[in-house]
């Protein structure tokens, strides 16, 4: 869960999405969301305490520190709360979790002991997370049992739990379907129904037992699906599963996240393990997940990267569930940087320090990229996803590029140290992406505040050891900023504001902006507003 700064960031982040990048489409069968275009943000709820949701939510929410429903969030949870079917679509990161969940929640009646609602998810790493994000969400509601079923665990334990009450079920197909054909687990009365990651769920692997599964439950029960990306046959198939759906689509033309740096790494396969050592030296990632196509090619990545003495783990589907469950609680608590992963850690999960993401080999699809490098740049922060790719391999990474419609370039060092060299390469980046957007306009993060000031975000707080002074020492002595332009330096956890008269502020991010402060790389970009 993010602290007060994280969401205090995304809301920036979401509030420019509402802005510039909500488009409603029409639903697989015709059906369109009932927000009429063009009149998009006057129908938006700006409050969770509009969004109709009971007050055990709202005060949990605000607990959590979500001040603001994201834009999936404010248009999903009505039309869920009203009954109806959805297709929810939005960029990774972007809270859809909450979106089902908690309609899901307000949807139970606790004094009732049988499973109401269900969600399944393509990954056990996942089914767990997504409980304890719903558990967290039920905090104060009285009488809900949420509880987790996955393979790899014991399923005597799991049965135990069911036998106690489970309004809610979080599981993986297999492990559902074990525990049916056992009947310790009846679907009679699940009338909410989510595929998480639906576009996975609806793909060859999970098909059948999805199919399965959705005919054990109520026809007249309400079944909404959600992930970050939806091709248009698998929207078309789910149609075939829901009633009359509404469709929630809340993408901006890319696919992939603007806070993620994108580049590629050409390379010859035997000098991939050279270069992601140098790439990994020459970009200090707080964390990384470094994506393998296979099992065997991952674990021998992590031997080679342990003997190269890199402290990693592996995870992939070779290893016990404990040995899965260790890995994830070393790597989420930030206890080894380096995490090298099959597509099991494509999706869904949500890990706060990862700063990089690795496709050290390439992802098998456009879809697997978006989902992978959405590891990185969640909750309105900034990360890199760099792609290694052969020659051979040049026509599939511009498939990609032309799918996710984000330009990929080729990989540059990050400069080594604080250097008063003006940095040119960066600034036409940043001019471009102003020009992508047309003249500077409300809300466009680069114009000054009616105080003639301009918000600045830093990548690093206290927990990268970097206090207000630093800050300050590095803007007047690195960039040459007269003391009296700087309005505020806001220190938080794990990044830090700038506020400077904005004659300043192209100048600072020009020579701070992928500079080391304290031995560190800081990032420094005009912070949204
Ligand atoms: N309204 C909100 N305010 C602040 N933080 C939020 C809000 N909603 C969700 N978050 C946080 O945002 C993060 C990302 O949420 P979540 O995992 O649901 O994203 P997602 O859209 O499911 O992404 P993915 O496509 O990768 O699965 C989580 O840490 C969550 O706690
Ligand atoms: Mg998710």
């Amino acid at each position: 869960m993010p602290d007060e700064n994280g969401a205090e960031n995304l809301q920036e982040l979401t509030e420019d999405a509402v802005v510039e990048e909500v488009e409603e489409v029409e639903g697989a069968d015709g059906i369109v969301d009932d927000v009429p275009e063009g009149d998009d943000d006057a129908d938006i709820a700006k409050s969770f305490k509009d969004l109709g949701l009971s007050q055990g939510l709202q005060t949990t929410l605000s607990e959590l520190g979500y001040e603001e429903p994201t834009p999936i969030q404010a248009r999903a949870i009505p039309v869920l709360l009203g009954g109806q079917d959805v297709i929810g679509q939005a960029q990774t990161g972007s809270g859809k979790t909450a979106a089902f969940g908690l309609p899901m929640l307000d949807f139970i009646e606790p004094e009732n002991e049988e499973t109401q609602a269900f969600v399944l998810t393509p990954t056990r790493e996942l089914c767990i997370q997504v409980t304890q994000a719903m558990r967290a969400y039920a905090e104060h509601l009285d009488g809900v049992e949420i509880v987790a079923v996955f393979g790899g665990a014991p399923i005597r334990e799991q049965q135990a739990r069911l036998r106690h009450g489970a309004q809610v079920v979080v599981a993986t197909v297999g492990r559902m379907m074990d525990l049916i054909n056992r009947q310790s687990l009846v679907l009679t009365s699940s009338r909410y129904v989510v595929l998480d990651e639906a576009d996975e769920m609806l793909d060859l692997g999970f098909i059948e037992d999805v199919e399965k599964i959705l005919r054990m439950c109520p026809s007249g029960r309400q079944t909404a699906l959600f992930s970050a990306t939806m091709p248009a046959p698998v929207a078309r198939l789910a149609e075939t599963y829901m009633y009359d759906p509404v469709t929630v689509k809340v993408t901006p033309k890319k696919l992939t996240v603007d806070s993620v740096e994108q580049a590629y790494v050409m390379v010859e396969p035997r000098d991939k393990l050279e270069r992601v050592v140098e790439v990994l030296k020459a970009e200090e990632p707080e964390q990384a997940i470094i994506f393998c196509r296979t099992k065997i090619g991952c674990s021998r990545l992590e031997r080679d990267l342990s003997n190269k003495g890199l402290r990693v783990k592996a995870l992939h589907g070779d290893l016990s569930q404990g040995q899965r469950d260790g890995v994830m609680i070393s790597f989420k608590e930030h206890k080894v940087p380096l995490l090298v992963a099959t597509d099991i850690a494509a999706r869904g999960l949500d890990i706060e320090h990862v700063t990089h993401v690795i496709n050290y080999d390439l992802p098998n699809t456009p879809e697997i990229y978006v989902h992978r490098i959405g590891r990185t740049g969640r909750v309105g922060r900034t990360g890199r996803a760099i792609t290694f790719a052969t020659e051979k391999q040049a026509e599939d990474l511009k498939t990609i590029e032309r799918v996710v419609k984000a330009p990929i370039g080729e990989w540059e060092r990050p400069e080594e140290r604080l250097e008063h060299a003006p940095r040119p390469r960066r600034k036409e980046r940043r001019r471009d992406r102003a020009g992508d957007r047309g003249a500077p306009e409300a809300g466009d993060p680069d114009a000054p505040d009616s105080n003639g000031l301009v918000k600045l975000f830093v990548n690093r707080g206290h927990a990268g050891g970097i206090e207000e002074d630093d800050l300050r020492w590095a803007l007047t002595e690195g960039a040459v900023i007269p003391e009296d332009a700087i309005d505020s330096i806001r220190v938080m956890d794990r990044f830090s504001f700038v506020e400077l008269n904005a004659d300043q502020a192209e100048k600072a991010v020009e020579f701070l902006d992928g500079t080391k402060l304290k031995g560190k790389q800081i990032r420094m970009e005009v912070a949204r507003s």
